[in-house]
């Protein structure tokens, strides 16, 4: 295998399965002390808070607390939007109680269906109007990791050039014709990816924490936790909006953001099924089989994505106290998918897999299938038939119409349209 070619990154990666230390997992349905967990009640009122827990601990920081009652403001509508497809809105979230801290939420509705409908919801990764070419989707003015790239200036804010840029990640129209909304924010209306961003004037942590007199400390939360809490904000939204069926939403992330879906879903319990797309290292991948990116190549990349003890598991992965199994057993009995592509092995499809397969355990107490089998599908060959589903597209790093097609189809079995039959 040419992995010199894979992600760009140098020889020193280890991408042989053979190399792939032997490892313990440790038990979802153990408590810290030994204890066995046999029930739901035992699941759900000692080891998923013990879980939970120790995520916060040692790897994404300590979540803060909801802020006091948010303010809306529905900035637009467009009942005819895409030819009269969808209904487009855009919905102001006012995280403060001055104007300047909000998140855009872009939300279109399929005219097909009566309301209430469920919904994707996802964050993007460079601005609402990147996700479709809809001229009426207003223009992000943030930073964005894609200074010069085509639609987007040197300093990194974009031009109209940038309209629709990443629209095959979404499919918007496939969502719609299948009778489903989204909704979508940008990543960094919430806290900029970058390795600076607790320095800048508009960071995050020091608004945040200022505002609500809490004070930044070792265990603070890193970016993906900032990120995790913003959706659980937008669903704040959702659930007060008539056109939405706040119990039908479905979390979708990709890569870094599928990470943030995963921190989301374990944590607030009102996502009723969570889609990990590529996540990888720190969000589906299991941390011990060090295959591909490791906590040691994350933690010093983008150290500000999790919180300051995760670093500590540099090279330790087997003193990590949980692993990435036990953040999708979270989830349970919820729907997941977990999704991997054959040419991103710097995920670890194999581990992403294996990770969704030992979740199975948690899905287990409520008399729900999992994943059958220890060993992961051939590429191409999707598993959908219990209440995790996984497959391993052809390709790359991505998320493509292939993919979206399997999560609507899981969403189908699992969150059909009300007025489907
Ligand atoms: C890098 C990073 C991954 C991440 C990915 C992405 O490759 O190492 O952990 O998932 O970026 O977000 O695209």
């Amino acid at each position: 295998l040419a992995f010199e070619s894979v992600h760009g990154y140098a020889q020193k990666f280890n991408y042989y399965e053979k190399l792939v230390p032997e490892y313990t997992l440790p038990d979802a349905l153990k408590m810290q002390d030994g204890t066995p967990i046999k029930s739901i009640r035992s699941w759900e009122r000692k080891r998923r808070p013990e879980l939970l827990s120790l995520f916060q601990e040692h790897v994404y920081g300590q979540t803060r607390h909801v802020p006091k009652k948010l303010r809306y403001r529905v900035a637009s509508t467009d009942r005819n939007a895409l030819g009269g497809l969808a209904t487009r809105k855009e919905v102001v979230i006012f995280l403060a109680d001055d104007t300047t801290r909000r998140i855009n939420l872009l939300v279109y509705l399929p005219n097909s269906q009566n309301s209430p409908v469920a919904m994707f919801m996802g964050l993007n990764f460079a601005g609402n109007q990147t996700i479709h070419a809809d001229p009426g989707i207003s223009m992000s003015k943030s930073w964005t990791r894609f200074a010069n790239k085509p639609g987007f200036n040197q300093d990194g804010t974009a031009n109209e050039g940038s309209r629709g840029a990443y629209a095959s990640r979404w499919q918007l129209e496939a969502i719609l014709e299948k009778g489903y909304g989204l909704a979508t924010a940008y990543h960094g209306d919430l806290q900029l990816d970058r390795r600076d961003a607790a320095t800048l004037p508009q960071n995050f942590y020091t608004w945040y924490n200022q505002d609500r007199s809490l004070q930044p400390g070792e265990n603070d939360w890193g970016i993906i936790g900032v990120w995790a809490w913003g959706l659980s904000r937008m669903m704040d939204y959702l659930e007060q909006d008539p056109d939405v069926d706040a119990n039908r939403v479905a979390l979708v992330g990709h890569s870094r953001l599928g990470k943030a879906v995963l921190w989301a879903g374990a944590q607030d319990e009102r996502f009723a099924m969570v889609v990990s797309n590529n996540s990888g290292e720190g969000g589906a991948a299991l941390a011990r089989r060090k295959f591909g990116e490791t906590v040691e190549e994350i933690t010093q990349a983008a150290p500000h994505w999790f919180g300051a003890n995760f670093k500590k598991f540099a090279r330790k992965e087997e003193e990590l106290p949980v692993d990435f199994h036990q953040l999708l057993a979270l989830i349970s009995p919820r729907p997941l998918y977990v999704a991997s592509s054959s040419e991103d092995l710097w995920a670890d499809p194999k581990g992403e897999y294996l990770s969704a397969y030992h979740a199975g355990a948690a899905y287990k107490l409520y008399k729900l299938n999992a994943l059958c089998s220890s060993a992961p599908p051939a590429v191409g060959e999707p598993v959908q038939e219990g209440v995790i589903g996984y497959h391993n597209r052809k390709g790359a790093h991505d998320i493509t119409r292939y993919d979206w097609d399997l999560y609507l189809s899981f969403a189908d079995k699992h969150l059909k349209p009300a007025s489907f039959s």
